[in-house]
């Protein structure tokens, strides 16, 4: 049972990673999906080293209780990310995005505790740490900042609202029942793609790319490699020192040092111009993700995040 573990939302694009680590390392993995008969979410995941004999499917719904208990269940420890996470426009915020977070994590966290499981590890975001209009504007961004409710509910900032609110959830549930969780807090997460469709933030590259100037001065704290985040949560499950919550980017930095640095090493793509300081208020850091390099994690730069994002996406016919 030791080596023994789940990972919800296995076939996304963090989770696809995760679990091709998790099986590299010996673990055997239950994965979840919301559809077993959809092989865009079943047969990357099938196909990695190690599948054949040590990787098991199921199939849950973040709402329905007893399909997360039987993927739990033989589990020694649970990496918990599934979670809606879209760039399409949402209609209904409570039933799209807020339930499945926020319910989803009280289910995940509940069965963990009847399943007997050792550790959870739950992945949360950089939105639960930013935006935090009122943080100091000289003090650079740590763990022990959140997301502010009250901003993200009059602007309609309905993801960062449900990261912030699952992952209080979760810190409630871990005290109130005495469950051992940990947190890993990641920017955003870019890189080579196993999964076949792309997540929310390699759309967002992928949209800039394109010309398209977004600007989300409300969200970019930092940018990681879908390597690291995935290294990040095995290092936090193993390490028994590792408690709290963990940011994980490479550094602080703004959305418009990002845009900068993308248009730099892609002159021949549309990249629009933005100003670098696109996140007054936001003081820029090398180390935030001291936490995680304490514990031994060398995180990739932002320069080679972009070119393995690029190349992927070039690889994948969805640039020319
Ligand atoms: N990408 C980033 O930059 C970033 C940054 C910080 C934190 N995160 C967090 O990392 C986690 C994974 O994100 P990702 O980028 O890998 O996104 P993704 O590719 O969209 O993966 C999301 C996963 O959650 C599953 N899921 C969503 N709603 C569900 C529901 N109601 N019931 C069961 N499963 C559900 C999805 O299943 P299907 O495959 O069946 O749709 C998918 O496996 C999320 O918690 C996200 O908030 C992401």
């Amino acid at each position: 049972m030791e080596k023994v573990v789940c990972v919800t939302g296995g076939s996304g694009a963090i989770g696809s990673w995760l679990v091709h680590l998790l099986l590299d390392r010996g673990y055997t993995v239950h994965a979840t999906v919301q559809n077993l008969n959809d092989e865009a979410e079943t047969k990357h995941l099938q196909a990695l080293h190690g599948a054949s004999t040590r990787l098991r499917l199921f199939q849950i719904d973040l709402l329905l209780y007893d399909t997360i208990l039987s993927a739990v269940r033989g589990c020694a420890g649970v990496f918990h990310l599934a979670s809606p996470c879209t760039v399409d426009k949402i209609h209904d915020p409570q039933k799209e995005v807020l339930d499945p977070a926020i319910k989803g994590t009280q289910n995940v966290l509940m069965a963990a505790k009847e399943a007997g499981v050792r550790r959870v590890v739950i992945t949360s975001s950089i939105s639960s740490i930013h935006p935090s209009p009122n943080w100091p504007g000289d003090v650079a961004k740590t763990e022990e900042c959140w997301t502010d409710i009250e901003y993200c509910k009059q602007k309609g900032l309905w993801y960062p609202l449900s990261k912030t609110l699952a992952e209080k959830a979760a810190w409630d549930f871990a005290k109130e029942n005495d469950l051992d969780v940990v947190v890993v807090n990641p920017g955003t997460v870019m890189g080579p793609v196993i999964s076949p469709r792309l997540n929310a933030s390699m759309i967002m590259l992928l949209r800039l790319l394109q010309g398209c100037a977004e600007t989300y001065e409300d969200f970019f704290i930092g940018s990681v490699h879908f390597k690291d985040v995935a290294l990040a949560h095995i290092l936090v499950y193993e390490n028994k020192s590792a408690t709290g919550r963990h940011m994980c980017l490479e550094a602080i930095s703004h959305y418009g040092d990002f845009v900068a640095k993308v248009a730099e090493l892609y002159p021949e793509y549309n990249v629009p111009k933005i100003p670098r300081d696109t996140q007054p208020g936001l003081l820029r850091a090398k180390d935030g993700g001291k936490k995680l390099t304490d514990l031994g994690l060398r995180f990739f730069p932002m320069e080679k995040i972009i070119k393995d994002a690029v190349e992927d996406l070039k690889s994948k016919g969805l640039l020319s």
